[in-house]
């Protein structure tokens, strides 16, 4: 997906809306009584203030709306406590408003950055394969920032703002950008060749956490969800954030290969049990499958059938769980779709 700085509209619509706005929202706060709420809807002066100003623009826009507010309490003297309690409320959800948009602003500007950085990082770089690979790992994060910066303008803008959705978006930004950080520094591990992190692990719980990342991917394409974890499975040695990204590159997989299944019919299936080699998941889907020919390529590196695709998630995926002492395949599901499977070895009890 190419990248895009985070832009600035550049039509001259928003500040002759922002100007338009601000001035009806002053002049009917103005003649009208204290105990009507009129200042609230400066938060929609913001809002539209985001569509072309960067965060100092908005910050003054934020300072100039709570400005109004006073100038217009001036010229309509009115001590009532309704009136106090109205002026305070507004002037709390301009400052909210202005606090949150301005958080978004700033996730979008270190994604944009972080993105630059690779981008330099892959021209100056002689291994290009490494370079790629960091792309990849830190590409789905990132997507997914600007995916929930996007959803909680879009809840900020809507009449009313939806506060508690553009938090849970925010939040989410902010658990991907440690996910993004957490994957460049276990890069910069591997190229000082300092030891990876390894622990011991509950698969079932590294699952939990993937699904979480995921569950609203998920349910945007209309996925059902099956999952059957066996409780009491035995404990892995590895690194977490490693096997999650094996387990994220599966289901991004999976969803990629339902895409043009009809909504009814698009089943993603997880499952964790106990085998010969220790501890296996597996992964299927209900997309069209795998052919013979994919079969045969689809661990090798730069193999895609995609348009977007980097061909490097199923590479990556097999490097990292032989580098855990395990084995990843894939096969045919029936009567239609794929299954990826991979085994780990358990900690034997009392080592
Ligand atoms: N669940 C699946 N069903 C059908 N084909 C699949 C599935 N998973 C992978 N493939 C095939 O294997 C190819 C390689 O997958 P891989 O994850 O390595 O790369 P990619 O998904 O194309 O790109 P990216 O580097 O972004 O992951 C895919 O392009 C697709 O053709
Ligand atoms: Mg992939």
């Amino acid at each position: 997906m190419p990248f895009k700085r985070p832009h600035f509209n550049p039509t001259p619509l928003y500040p002759v809306a922002a100007i338009v706005l601000a001035a009806t929202i002053f002049t009917v706060d103005t003649i009208t009584k204290l105990e009507i709420a009129i200042p609230v809807f400066y938060t929609a002066v913001i809002l539209i203030a985001a569509r072309f100003c960067n965060r100092l623009g908005i910050l003054l826009t934020g300072l100039a709306c709570i400005g109004l507010i006073f100038v217009s309490d001036l010229l309509t003297p009115d001590s009532s406590l309704a009136g106090v309690i109205n002026t305070a409320i507004s002037i709390l959800a301009i400052a909210a408003t202005a606090a949150l948009v301005l958080r978004v602003k700033a996730n979008e500007q270190e994604a944009y950055e972080a993105r630059a950085q690779l981008s330099h990082v892959a021209r100056v770089t002689t291994l290009g394969e490494l370079a790629a690979s960091i792309a990849h790992e830190v590409n789905q994060p990132l997507t997914a920032t600007v995916i929930n910066s996007n959803a909680s303008l879009r809840w900020l803008s809507a009449e009313p703002p939806n506060l508690a959705e553009a938090r849970q978006a925010i939040e989410n930004i902010r658990r991907d950008t440690e996910r993004a950080a957490g994957v460049v520094a276990r890069v910069r591990a591997l190229a000082k060749r300092a030891p990876m992190p390894k622990s011991p692990l509950d698969i079932n719980e590294v699952i939990g956490e993937i699904l979480m990342l995921s569950a609203s991917e998920i349910r945007q394409h209309q996925i059902a969800l099956s999952v059957d974890l066996r409780p009491g499975l035995g404990r892995i040695t590895g690194d977490s954030v490693q096997l999650g990204q094996v387990i994220l590159n599966l289901i991004v997989n999976a969803i990629d290969a339902m895409e043009t299944n009809p909504p009814g019919e698009r089943q993603l299936t997880i499952r964790s049990g106990d085998g010969a080699g220790g501890v296996v998941v597996e992964v299927s889907d209900t997309g069209p499958g795998l052919d013979a020919d994919a079969v045969k390529h689809l661990f090798n590196a730069f193999y895609t059938t995609k348009t977007s695709g980097l061909g490097l998630g199923l590479t990556i995926s097999r490097t990292i769980i032989e580098s855990h002492g395990g084995q990843i395949s894939a096969t045919p599901r029936e009567p239609h779709g794929a299954t990826f499977t991979f085994t780990l070895p358990a900690i034997r009890n009392g080592a």
